[in-house]
């Protein structure tokens, strides 16, 4: 039977990842995958994780199961983080997941069980994986126009064009924050705009806030969907701590459903719950166990927040870094974009030839898309790198 499988194609930046660790030039440079690394170019366990995993370790005397809501203090206090206090609690249900995948599939599982004629409309671009996973469960896809090559900003008019078509029957899928992979973000103007179109036209909105604290902070990286949150009947958020715990192996994340009443967030809460029995029952405990001992400690926390800000401010001065190098080798603004982007990404507009060309030349890695992981830009070899995007031609 197995013998009828053909190979599928590899994900495109985990190919990315593989290639890089296979290149043997030891003057490669990784901007592919999302994984932040610092001024060495290595990617730290943070303090307040290791001081998290050393409590437990001490203290933790068991193994056992806890449960198909996995570490339910560890889901309210995510779901605190993302919403604060915009959202009546008895409307919100907070589910452990492994991961944001493991959220995000969980949640277009819930969509596809609530209504299997839903459609998932996703932003053009967005991370492969939505559109790849929605697919994967039978769910069907639209795409709305998100990203304006030319001005390298968000073409809000078309988006709101376009999202004019949703309605009860289709799921809005928003990036909260640091847009993956253009760097492009709604404003709070934008998210107004849009949580008055979801209310008049009917449609669920869907947020993935993978990279919360990456752009601005950690509640002004909420803020555009708190504003939506408060306001609309029921939402979907999908929030991840690869990122800004740094987790990423871990597999920690966390499932939010804003429901229309308390009834049917009892009720969605049991239907995720089967939804888990199903898939891989429950989810690892690890990573959230050292996520709610940094968030209930107010020590911990704020050792936390404070490598978050470090990480966030070396990434903005990052992208200023490298806007002045483009602008110095180019002689022109046409690389400004790159200052004004949030996150960690932002998509710098070459050819796949070009991308290829970068590869094969000078040994630095860009997803296929021209998405650039601003994380793994390191200051020294700021000219380097500007000078090859300007060698390619990009
Ligand atoms: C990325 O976009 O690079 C990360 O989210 C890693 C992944 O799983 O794709």
């Amino acid at each position: 039977m197995l013998s009828s499988l053909k190979p599928s194609p590899a994900d495109p930046i985990l190919q990315i990842m593989a290639e890089f660790q296979a290149d043997p030039r030891p003057n490669k440079i990784d901007l592919g995958v999302g994984v932040y690394k610092d001024g060495e170019g290595l990617t730290v366990i943070p303090k307040a994780v290791k001081m998290a995993e050393a409590r437990i370790l001490e203290s933790q005397d068991t193994k056992s199961y806890l449960g198909l809501l996995g570490d339910v203090g560890f889901a309210g206090l995510m779901a605190d983080l993302v919403l604060g206090d915009t959202a009546p609690s008895d409307r919100v249900g907070a589910i452990q997941t492994a991961g944001g995948s493991g959220a995000l599939y969980i949640l277009m599982n819930l969509a596809r069980e609530a209504n299997p004629d839903a459609t998932i409309w996703a932003s053009t671009p967005t991370w492969g994986n939505h559109h790849a996973m929605a697919e994967g469960l039978g769910v069907k896809t639209r795409s709305y126009a998100y990203f304006d090559p030319k001005t390298r900003a968000v073409d809000v008019g078309r988006m709101m064009d376009d999202l004019k078509a949703a309605g009860p029957n289709d799921i809005v899928l928003f990036h909260g924050c640091c847009h993956n992979p253009t760097g492009a973000n709604l404003t709070l103007a934008d998210w107004e705009r849009l949580t008055e179109m979801a209310l008049a036209q009917g449609f669920l909105p869907m947020v993935d806030i993978a990279y919360q604290g990456f752009g601005d902070g950690l509640d002004e990286d909420a803020a555009g969907l708190r504003h939506m949150a408060a306001r609309v009947p029921e939402m979907l958020i999908a929030t991840s701590c690869s990122k800004n715990f740094a987790l990423y192996r871990d597999r920690t994340g966390c499932a939010i459903v804003v429901s229309g009443s308390a009834e049917a967030q009892v009720a969605a809460k049991a239907n995720l719950m089967t939804l888990m029995r199903i898939t891989y029952s429950m989810p690892p405990d690890h990573g959230a166990a050292i996520v709610r001992t940094i968030l209930t400690d107010p020590d911990l926390r704020k050792v936390w927040e404070d490598e978050l800000t470090a990480m966030r401010t070396r990434m903005l001065s990052l992208r200023q870094s490298l806007a002045d190098a483009m602008r110095a080798r180019t002689n022109s603004d046409r690389f400004d974009f790159i200052a004004d982007h949030r996150g960690m990404f932002s998509l710098i507009g070459a050819t796949p030839e070009q991308v290829a060309r970068l590869r094969d030349e000078f040994a630095i890695y860009i997803v296929g898309d021209s998405r650039l992981n601003i994380a793994g830009l390191r200051e020294e070899r700021m000219d380097e790198i500007a000078e090859a995007f300007a060698a390619v031609g990009i």
